[in-house]
């Protein structure tokens, strides 16, 4: 930690949803943290952290609090505020915040400059077209032909895309969208690679990747149904290749750090980089530009160095200076529950129980995302409900603690996967 920051921290995390419970619960219990407050937060976060009422997207009032609360970083945690530039308002008032410009988070709200970015940059990714009329639509789906993907251009919360073998859904999706990315199918393992990364203008780009994680994105076992924010997540992968790591680093994280940085949009912050280890090699599926939700569940409850250096160097330039990061023996998963309806719609009000049980158990720990307090009753309060995460020393027995955890809670309509880690943790990746 460089000699002019405080020894003691005092972080705001900006957010309300799983991942942001997750790292305000690993800025808890770092050392070097004093306090951590969250904005709106959660019932959950509650637990960990002091909640302030605010507009996340709001960029004047997360700077008006943050300054009314003394505090050394913000954490933006969710894709629109960075989009929408908050971090550059903050910043902009001298507090050091943990998250890219909205010029840089453009990564993630524009599919079609993250293409542009990674032609750019040689980065490997899919072929696409941006189309805007029928015409062009048409087009572009005679030229990939099936599976079709068509991805909304724009921020559309883990559900702009759909993946279908049919012809009239692919064309349907893509009126509804006024801007589309038409792109040829890529086949393999999902993997998510998360790096927190640095940028000064005499050290240059620093990328510290974290362990890699998977989500589970569709709704039902088997990855059926629609696509959702992730229902699931799990960390590390047994099944992955050893260099996997060093690959995408060299091959995906650095060069697109160092065509942002040229463009003169330094990207500082967590890149995601969503990836396909299809036969032909690896691909991008996406970038965001923010901490993954789910993943971010279990890769929390595996980090073994405090969280607080990490950030603070991402967000004033001194990330070369940290040790990176470290890593507990073991594996975590991470088991979503959804609310009736969810992925199309979602189920507020219905009461959650079981939550103390599902806490008491050994290698458990519950995650919150939608809930709410109604009259000392949480309740379910948005699409995705909970994360429960479980550790353990192998994949099977993490599996094991986090469906434990399910079992023990209950609410009306409760939706969740049963399958997952489980093709890794029998080894069938
Ligand atoms: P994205 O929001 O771009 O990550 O897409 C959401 C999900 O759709 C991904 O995690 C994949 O499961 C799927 N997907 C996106 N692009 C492709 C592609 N080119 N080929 C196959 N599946 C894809
Ligand atoms: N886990 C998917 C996402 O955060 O977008």
């Amino acid at each position: 930690m460089p000699a002019d920051l405080p020894d003691l921290l005092t972080c705001l995390v900006i957010g309300t949803g799983g991942r942001e419970h997750a790292l305000a619960r690993a800025l808890s219990l770092d050392p070097g943290v004093r306090a951590v407050h969250c904005a709106p937060g959660n019932p959950g976060i509650a637990a960990v952290a002091t909640l302030h009422e605010v507009d996340p997207m709001d960029g004047e009032a997360v700077a008006d609090l943050a300054e009314s609360l003394l505090v050394d970083l913000v954490v933006i945690g969710p894709e629109a505020p960075l989009v929408a530039g908050v971090a550059d308002l903050v910043r902009a008032r001298g507090i050091a915040v943990f998250g890219p410009s909205g010029a840089a988070a453009q990564l993630e709200g524009s599919k079609a400059f993250a293409k542009e970015v990674m032609e750019a940059a040689g980065v490997p990714t899919a072929a696409a077209m941006v189309c805007s009329t029928p015409v062009e639509v048409q087009a572009a789906l005679d030229a990939y032909g099936p599976p079709y993907v068509v991805k909304d251009d724009g921020l559309a919360a883990g559900k702009g895309v759909v993946v279908t073998l049919d012809r009239d859904v692919a064309v349907e999706h893509a009126a509804q969208c006024e801007r589309v990315v038409i792109e040829e199918f890529l086949d393999g393992p999902e993997v998510s690679l998360f790096a927190i990364c640095s940028w000064d203008p005499e050290v240059g780009a620093t990328v510290y990747p974290l362990q890699p994680a998977q989500d589970f994105k569709r709704i039902h076992d088997g990855d059926e149904g629609p696509n959702t924010g992730g229902m699931g997540a799990y960390t590390p992968l047994p099944w992955a290749p050893a260099d996997l790591v060093d690959e995408v680093l060299c091959d995906v994280l650095r060069p697109t750090v160092e065509e942002m940085a040229a463009r003169d949009m330094p990207f500082t912050g967590l890149l995601y980089a969503g990836l396909a280890l299809t036969s032909r090699g690896l691909r991008v599926v996406e970038f965001n530009a923010r901490f993954g939700d789910p993943e971010t569940q279990p890769l929390m409850a595996l980090l073994d160095s405090p969280l607080s250096p990490l950030l603070m160097g991402a967000a004033t330039g001194t990330l070369a200076s940290v040790e990176p990061p470290r890593w507990k023996d073991g594996a975590a998963v991470a088991v979503v529950l959804a609310s009736a309806g969810y992925p199309e719609s979602s189920s507020k009000g219905d009461v959650i129980h079981g939550l103390v049980d599902a806490e008491s158990l050994p290698d458990v720990h519950v995650i919150h995302a939608g809930t709410a307090m109604v009259e000392r009753a949480v309740v379910t309060a948005g699409g995705r409900v909970l994360a429960v995460v479980g550790t353990g020393p192998s994949l099977a027995d993490a599996r094991d603690a986090a469906y434990e955890g399910v079992a023990a809670i209950e609410f009306e309509g409760a939706q969740h996967r049963t399958d997952i880690a489980a093709r890794a943790a029998a080894g069938e990746v």
